[in-house]
């Protein structure tokens, strides 16, 4: 295991390339189950996840390779594919969830070892299941796995209306719905980007699909996908955290390969909070020349604030002018890190969705914990202001989201290493 050592202090200047989203990459790869050939999906980032997703497809019978170099990953789908995810597999990525409307798409069965709950909350699959038995699909929860049947005829279009636009659930229905019988009408869907690659992605395999970027999706069943070459949105979330990177030190930060408008409330909140931004022709640019002044966020679903930024504005609020009272509205445990900044000097009271924090002028380096990936990411946004040496433990969870995140910010002037983190004998 390896942690990150931080001299804080450092302006962060210069330019970044994000590469495609991990949260749209790892279900376009679930999303080439649909179609036999071969699918190739570029812009794919070389993570972790990544290669537990091509392990799982390959379980389920496809010949995967991915070229770290280009960033693309080849998928070869068979005529017949296995039904079966693994818990070794699942249980090390919740994404792997995402392979199961195309199993019942195409196998018309899947047997998916429950993810269970994880360091963010208890994340349910409740709409999942609710949504593909009102499809007709028998649902049981067997020995720790999903066992889930369509009807002998195939899955049957119909009407199913979400309680919250869930992402996961949105994926599920959707790539189940595409070769259903009849139309399938996802109400409340979820509008995230990501959703909206996947659907261009399903569009061009030959899917009917009508109010993509809506909360409103309506699939026309099919009866055969063909498998395509597709490239992965730019992750929105490797960006504003960029931008978030920026304004907390100060910086001036060219983030290429952005699109500002998946960004939009959240590079208005940086500019609220003093910073200036320009859009780019292919990103944005972002400078602070004053403490930040500190600002509420409210995390919701898109268009709303994302969860996947809250540690990282709490973490600039840290450091800001005033006070500034954050609201996680999606996960539950996302609050968890707030102990870990706590050691770095943040003054943070939580209480159920709440965070109020009182912006300090100066933290101190302290050994803090990552506990997921965007709590790692904002441990190391406090580190980089932090006076002295901030290490950062278990970086393995900022390594599923954030490729060579020390390198891109040792690049930009951070005074950062990796090391091996020492073992007790
Ligand atoms: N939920 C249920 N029942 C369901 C589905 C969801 O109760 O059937 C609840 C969850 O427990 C959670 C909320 O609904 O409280 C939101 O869940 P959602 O399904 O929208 O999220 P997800 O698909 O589990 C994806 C991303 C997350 C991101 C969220 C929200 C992937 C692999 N994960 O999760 O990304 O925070 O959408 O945008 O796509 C991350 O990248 O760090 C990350 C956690």
């Amino acid at each position: 295991m390896d942690v990150f050592r931080i001299q804080g202090g450092a302006r962060l200047v210069g330019e970044v390339h994000v590469t495609g989203a991990k949260n749209s990459s790892l279900k376009l790869m679930a999303v080439a189950l649909l179609a036999p050939g071969k699918t190739i999906i570029h812009a794919v980032p070389n993570i972790l996840d990544v290669t537990i997703m091509a392990e799982l497809l390959r379980r389920l019978g496809c010949s995967v390779s991915y070229d770290a170099d280009t960033e693309t990953v080849e998928i070869e789908v068979p005529e017949t594919i296995e039904h079966r995810a693994d818990y070794d597999l699942v249980r090390r990525m919740r994404a792997s969830i995402a392979v199961l409307g195309p199993l019942v798409a195409r196998t018309g069965a899947a047997d998916v070892a429950l993810p269970g709950g994880d360091a963010i909350g208890s994340r349910g699959l409740d709409m999942h299941t609710a949504g593909l038995e009102r499809m007709g699909a028998t649902v049981a929860n067997e020995h720790g796995y999903l066992v889930v049947h369509a009807p002998d005829g195939g899955l049957v279009g119909t009407h199913v209306y979400l309680d919250f636009p869930s992402v996961g659930a949105t994926e599920t229905l959707l790539m189940a719905a595409v070769t259903a019988n009849g139309v399938t009408v996802i109400d409340n869907a979820a509008r995230e980007p990501e959703i909206v690659d996947i659907c261009s992605m399903l569009l061009d395999m030959g899917a009917q699909i009508d109010g993509v970027g809506t909360s409103l999706l309506t699939v026309t069943g099919v009866s055969s996908l063909q498998a395509v070459e597709h490239t992965t949105v730019a992750d929105r979330i490797v960006a504003g955290t960029w931008a978030v990177a920026a304004a907390i030190t100060g910086g001036d930060i060219t983030v290429h390969n952005a699109n500002s408008e998946h960004l939009s409330i959240a590079l208005e909140k940086l500019v609220t909070s003093g910073a200036e931004v320009e859009t780019i022709s292919d990103g944005f640019r972002i400078q602070m020349n004053k403490r930040p002044t500190a600002i509420d966020v409210v995390t919701l679903p898109y268009p709303g604030f994302p969860t996947d930024l809250q540690p990282q504005f709490i973490a600039l609020n840290s450091i800001a002018e005033g006070s500034a009272m954050v609201t996680e509205n999606l996960f539950e445990a996302r609050f968890r890190f707030v102990q870990e900044l706590s050691r770095l000097g943040a003054e943070v009271r939580t209480d159920g969705h709440h965070a109020l924090i009182r912006g300090r002028s100066q933290l101190s380096g302290a050994p803090v914990e990552a506990t997921d990936i965007r709590a790692g990411a904002g441990l190391v946004l406090a580190g980089l202001v932090a006076e002295g040496e901030t290490t950062v433990h278990a970086v393995e969870h900022i390594d599923r989201g954030y490729v060579a995140f020390e390198k891109q910010l040792s690049a930009l002037g951070a005074n950062i290493v990796r090391k091996s983190s020492p073992t007790l004998s």
